[in-house]
């Protein structure tokens, strides 16, 4: 078993993805998110997985064309561009995790106020009973900021419309990420 918060994060949304799930990865970087969206979306499902960085756009294609899946698109933009490509309330999960790309350019990283501009895109997104899961981190290059203004900004979202969730390794130093989950309620 693994306590990691990305394998944290998976276990709690995938009761919420079943074969024909549509699925948004909304920070693509090494493609780790993606390929288990694929999984879980299954062969009637359909993943949109975005990211900023060509690196990230390479490394995800090559993981998706390595494990085999057909169900990916992996689109070149920004993730606050997401209603572009998706309809509203179409979406039943979609995975931010925040900051920079792992073994790539840690200046590249992803931003307070386009992170929530996402976030409210991507909620705009989701359909009754969809998930969204987001990996929070602070400290060493991602700073303070980012995680500061997402954890203000989801305290003020709706709780007739939203149900949030924000988990904690609680006796972890050393400013440990932060899972959070947001499901919509209508
Ligand atoms: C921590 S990594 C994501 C890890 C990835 N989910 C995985 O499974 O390997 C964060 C990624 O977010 C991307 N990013 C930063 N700003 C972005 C934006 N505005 N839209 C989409 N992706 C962005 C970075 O380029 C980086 O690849």
């Amino acid at each position: 078993m693994s306590y990691l918060i990305t394998d944290y994060v998976h276990q709690f949304v995938t009761s919420h993805i079943q074969n024909g799930s549509i699925c948004v990865d909304a920070t693509a970087g090494n493609g780790n998110d993606t390929v288990f969206l694929c999984e879980h979306a299954g062969m009637d499902g359909k993943v949109f997985a975005f990211d900023i960085q060509e690196a990230a756009i390479e490394n995800t294609k090559k993981r998706v064309k390595e494990s085999g899946y057909q169900n990916a698109e992996i689109i070149f933009d920004s993730h606050v561009n997401m209603k572009k490509y998706l309809e509203e309330k179409s979406v039943d999960c979609i995975l931010f995790n925040f900051g920079y790309l792992p073994g790539g350019n840690h200046a590249i990283a992803t931003k307070a106020s386009t992170s929530i501009e996402a976030i409210k895109e991507g909620l705009d997104c989701l359909k009754k009973d969809g998930i969204m899961g987001l990996c929070i981190y602070s400290g060493k290059d991602s700073g303070f900021e980012e995680k500061e203004a997402i954890l203000n900004y989801l305290k003020q979202i709706d709780s007739k419309k939203y149900l949030v969730l924000v988990t904690e390794y609680y006796n972890r130093v050393n400013h440990p990420p932060i899972p959070a989950f947001i499901i919509r309620l209508k």
